[in-house]
This record gives C-alpha cells, structure tokens and sequence, in this order.
C-alpha cells in the first residue's frame, strides 16, 4: 500500500484520538533506525516515547520473542510461569522491591499501585484512608483512576467528573506536600523526573524529604517509574539518583523493548495486602510478555546500558550548551541521562519538530515550547554528534 492509502483506510476505519498523525509509515528498523516505505531512513531519538530502550530489532529481543513463539504464547497465570518467575527474581535483585506482580502497561501498573496502596490500609482497619496526592504537570496513564491521578487538565476535561480522592501540589514544594497531607491520606505518587509534562525534574531535597513526609505520616511513596526507569536516566531507576527506597514502584514503557508489559513493584510488607483474588489480569505476566522482558532487563544490566545512558547523557548535555549559546531561543535544557527536555523562549516547539523531521530525525514536542529526546539507551556519542549537528542548522532557522 502507499502512504496515501494507508492514510485514507486509517481516517476510514481508526478511530481518530491521534489527529493528524506524522505522515510517515515505517516498515522496519535497526538499532536507531527506522525505514519508511519509500526506503527513507530516518534516526529514532524518540524509541517510541521511551519504549525501545535497546533499539530496534535487538538481537536479544528478536531472539527472545521467536524462541518463545515457537514454544507458547500464553498460558493463564493459573499456572506457574517460569519466565514470570525469573522476571520478577531479576526486577527484585536489581532494585527495592521485595514483590511484583505483572500488567500490560504503565496505567495497568498504577492502576494497580493504587488499589495496593488502598488496601494496604483497609487491611490494617484504615478505610477511611484512601486519598492520594500527586503533583500538577504529571501524567500516569488513561484509565479512569490514572486520569485523576493526573494532573493536567487536557486529560482529565473530557471525562469529568473524575474518579474522586486525587489531590494535586506543585512540583518541589515540600510545604505544600505536608498540608495537603490529612487523616485520609494512603500514598503520595509521583514520577521522580516528570516526562509527559516535558521532563521536569524534582530536586534531590524534594525527593530526600518526601520520604521523611511519608515516614512521618505513615504514608506509602509510590514512585511512577513508568518513563524513567530502567536506565533512561543513567541508573537503572529514577529512584537511585536520590538514594531513598520507594514502597511501591511501577514499571512499563522500556521493560518489554516494544513489547507490552508493566510492572507494579513492592516492599514485602505492602504487597502482602494482595491476597489471592484481590488482583489479577489475564494476559499480564504471560511467557512470551516475560521472556522478552526478562531478555531487554538483562541486556541492560549485562551490556551496561545504563552507565552508557549516563555517559552518553552527559556528553549531549556538554555540547548543547554551545548550541544553546548560538541560539538563544533556547531557554532551557534539563533532564538526566537520556531523559532530555529543551524548552524554547517562544512556541515554536512543533515547527522545529517538524523540521527535526524533514532531517529525518525523530524527536517530539510537548505543548508549544518544548521539544523532548528519548533515544534508545545503545545511543553512542556519535549519534548525538549528528542530533547536535541537525538542531544546530535547524535552530538557525528560528533565530
Ligand atoms: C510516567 C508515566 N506513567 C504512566 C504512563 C502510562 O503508560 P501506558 O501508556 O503504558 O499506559 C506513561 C505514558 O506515557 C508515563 O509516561
């Protein structure tokens, strides 16, 4: 088919939330590039809005998929997985959890962090405390209690009105953290770098003294690790950068390298308030979800792609400065490892990302001034030589 064709039978026959979608359709890729149907090779600094953490058409993953293919797909979660098993053992050696339990997305995951966290308190006679507080500008999915948790407008107008107990702070605030806090309150969610909102860090303060909060109050810290775990920020958790421990984390985006998957994380004593029959899901935690999974967690780990996310990282950070110096439309440039944001001083986020793309380059835009870099975490220094290079001509043009 050609685009033209693709594009007609899509507005016939899909259901339009996207809009008008970039006009390209990629037929297969390698590494961090993908091909368009006229065999136009384009470089993928978004992997998918953070999901294709080893690139594409990874060995591993490639590998991982078939083999587990030709064996079984699926088989219920009534039975043991071994995959499942060994996935869970490999998330819980690597980071703070004790226990996890599988879904197929990052919304599934805090859909399921949020029912843990009200039960955990129901359990110990505590109904009452249900509350959650999240903070403005942060994203955590598109189910009805992940919306709610949200705290952007745009998401949340259409469906009002919203599943009731989510309260919103301002990012970094500590203050207002501690008074929005009351008797009713189960947990504080927050993604430690917000991404859908155009990377917004908190501060290693703000994070240090959440945890005092949570400890003070008695409350359980969830960490939406959705977009920045697993290495996205140059250690294999947001969390790590800030050196406290969560109680309850989620996982989705990079765990299955394109495949679908989430992971809802836990401390032993919280995960035991899901007793049999409390949760469940029919495809999460499947073997070829967690084969694959189990194949992207240990390359990362294996092949040190987080220290590279970090190096790799660092070294974008040092040669945007100059560039940022040419253009002084540039405002800002924040983020961690390959978590990377860049705010313009007037809204032209779109047509830069626009013209990005006519380079054959993949980025995205956030609202009207911000453009945003998620590249796979195999990203070498000369790939960022050339995204340098293409933003720099590409910024003249907006100078
Ligand atoms: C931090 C965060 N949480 C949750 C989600 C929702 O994940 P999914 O789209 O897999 O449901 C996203 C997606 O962008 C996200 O960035």
């Amino acid at each position: 088919m050609t685009l033209q064709e693709i594009i007609e039978k899509d507005r016939k026959y899909y259901m339009n939330t996207f809009g008008d979608r970039v006009p390209v359709c990629f037929t297969h890729g390698k590494g961090l590039s993908l091909w368009d149907l006229d065999g136009n090779e384009y470089h993928d600094f978004l992997a998918g809005i953070a999901v294709s953490a080893l690139g594409h058409s990874h060995p591993a993953v490639v590998n991982a998929i078939c083999e587990q293919a030709k064996k079984f797909i699926h088989c219920s979660s009534l039975y043991y997985i071994e995959s499942q098993a060994k996935l869970a053992e490999l998330i819980v050696e690597n980071s703070s959890a004790d226990k996890v339990f599988f879904a197929n997305s990052g919304a599934e995951a805090n859909e399921g962090a949020i029912k843990l966290a009200r039960l955990y308190f129901k359990k110990k006679g505590c109904p009452n405390k249900i509350e959650i507080i999240t903070l403005e500008k942060s994203f955590h999915g598109r189910t009805l209690a992940t919306i709610a948790a949200t705290g952007q407008d745009k998401y949340q107008k259409p469906y009002s009105p919203l599943t009731p107990k989510f309260l919103k702070v301002p990012i970094n605030d500590l203050n207002a953290m501690e008074e929005a806090i009351c008797e009713n309150t189960c947990a504080v969610m927050i993604e430690p770098i917000q991404g859908e909102s155009g990377v917004n860090p908190t501060t290693y303060e703000y994070i240090k003294g959440l945890r005092q909060l949570c400890d003070k109050y008695g409350i359980l810290l969830i960490f939406d690790e959705v977009q920045c775990g697993l290495g996205r920020t140059g250690k294999l958790f947001g969390y790590q950068h800030y050196g406290v421990e969560p109680d309850i984390f989620t996982l989705a985006k990079a765990l299955g390298g394109g495949f679908p998957i989430g992971a809802l994380c836990a401390k032993d004593h919280v995960a035991k308030a899901f007793e049999p029959g409390d949760h469940g899901s029919t495809f999460g935690g499947n073997p070829l979800a967690c084969s694959t999974a189990y194949a992207v967690l240990s390359t990362i780990i294996n092949d040190k792609l987080c220290e590279n996310a970090e190096e790799t990282g660092n070294y974008f950070f040092e040669k945007i400065r100059s560039v940022k110096q040419n253009h002084p439309v540039i405002s800002e440039v924040r983020g961690k490892g390959l978590m990377i944001g860049i705010e313009f001083s007037r809204p032209i986020a779109k047509e830069v990302n626009k013209k990005c793309f006519e380079n054959k380059y993949l980025l995205g835009s956030v609202g009207d001034s911000i453009i945003r870099l998620l590249p796979p975490l195999i990203t070498t220094k000369a790939d960022m030589d050339g995204v340098i290079e293409m933003l720099d001509n590409v910024l003249s043009k907006f100078d």
